[in-house]
């Protein structure tokens, strides 16, 4: 566990959830002060107290977030930038998947706007905390996706497959974490991608029934996922690497699209375009 010295801040987002919330156990049980981001602020209650019922209290804090909305990713940003001097890492976890098209108020499709949009808008927000707390970490959870990304379509509104622009946001996750890698490069700042296997959770619950059969009958509990991703946000010997795939702690390869340079660059363009709207 952690002394006083080493305790550092980790924002985790979708810390209501299956691995978000069994992360911020494993990086509390370390010593770490956690910050959890997610939408719903009773869930959000109840996690914390679940998590710090006793002295760690003070250090898991909550920051209610509708990573959808550009505006409330703004506006946690800056709750959590004045909180906040420096951050030791980020781990950008939340996640939706819905069975229907549906479109925020910005006109954005629901499952892009909070899982790649929001994702990318809040990381941004931080960079200039996580650039104070280097040497700090972003590992961003998401799985071995080879769905591609419809650059003239990114919002799936031509022929909606739930499964598909799903798929999508999980390589667009890959795409930005090997582009923010890049793109930070001697700030101390590192990026990973961190893949939990198949773990039960309510993510999929409108998924169509095979789906939630196999991920029913497949699905692993949540701790070793949080426990690997406490030791890829802590662990010494991770400082300098970055840009690297992970499947709990075993280092391995995503699909060579999401590894395309070109794409990771458009899509970072792309979405900075779409913010700035
Ligand atoms: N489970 C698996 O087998 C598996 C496999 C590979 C990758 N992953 C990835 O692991 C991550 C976590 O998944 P999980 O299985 O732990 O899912 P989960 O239990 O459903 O957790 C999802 C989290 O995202 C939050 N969230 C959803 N919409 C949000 C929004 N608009 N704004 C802010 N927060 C929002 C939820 O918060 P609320 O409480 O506010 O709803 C919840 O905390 C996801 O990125 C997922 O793709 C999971």
């Amino acid at each position: 566990v952690a002394g006083v010295r080493d305790r550092r801040t980790f924002v985790v987002t979708g810390g209501t959830g299956a691995i978000g919330g069994a992360t911020a156990t494993g990086l509390v049980r370390q010593g770490q002060r956690v910050v959890l981001v997610a939408h719903d602020e009773r869930r959000l209650t109840e996690a914390r107290r679940a998590l710090a019922p006793g002295p760690e209290a003070d250090r898991v804090q909550t920051v209610p977030c509708d990573l959808a909305r550009p505006e409330s990713v703004r506006a946690a940003a800056a709750t959590l930038r004045s909180g906040s001097p420096t951050l030791g890492g980020l781990v950008p976890c939340a996640a939706v998947f819905v069975r229907t098209r549906r479109e925020t108020p910005e006109g954005f499709e629901l499952m892009f706007a909070t899982n790649h949009l929001g994702t990318l808008l809040l990381t941004r927000e931080l960079l200039p905390r996580l650039s104070a707390g280097a040497p700090s970490r972003v590992i961003t959870v998401s799985a071995p996706s080879t769905t591609p990304l419809d650059f003239t379509d990114l919002q799936s509104s031509r022929g909606f497959s739930p499964l598909r622009a799903f798929g999508a946001t999980k390589t667009a996750n890959l795409l930005f974490a090997y582009e923010l890698a890049r793109r930070s490069e001697g700030t101390g700042v590192t990026s990973n991608v961190f893949f939990p296997g198949v773990v039960r959770s309510k993510l999929m619950r409108e998924a169509p029934a095979i789906v939630r059969g196999f991920a029913g009958l497949a699905g692993r509990g949540p701790e070793p996922a949080g426990s690997a991703l406490a030791w890829l946000a802590l662990d010494p010997s991770l400082d300098d690497v970055s840009g690297k795939f992970y499947k709990l702690r075993t280092p391995g390869e995503s699909a060579p699209y999401s590894r395309d340079p070109a794409v990771q660059r458009e899509l970072w363009e792309t979405s900075e375009m779409l913010l700035a709207r």
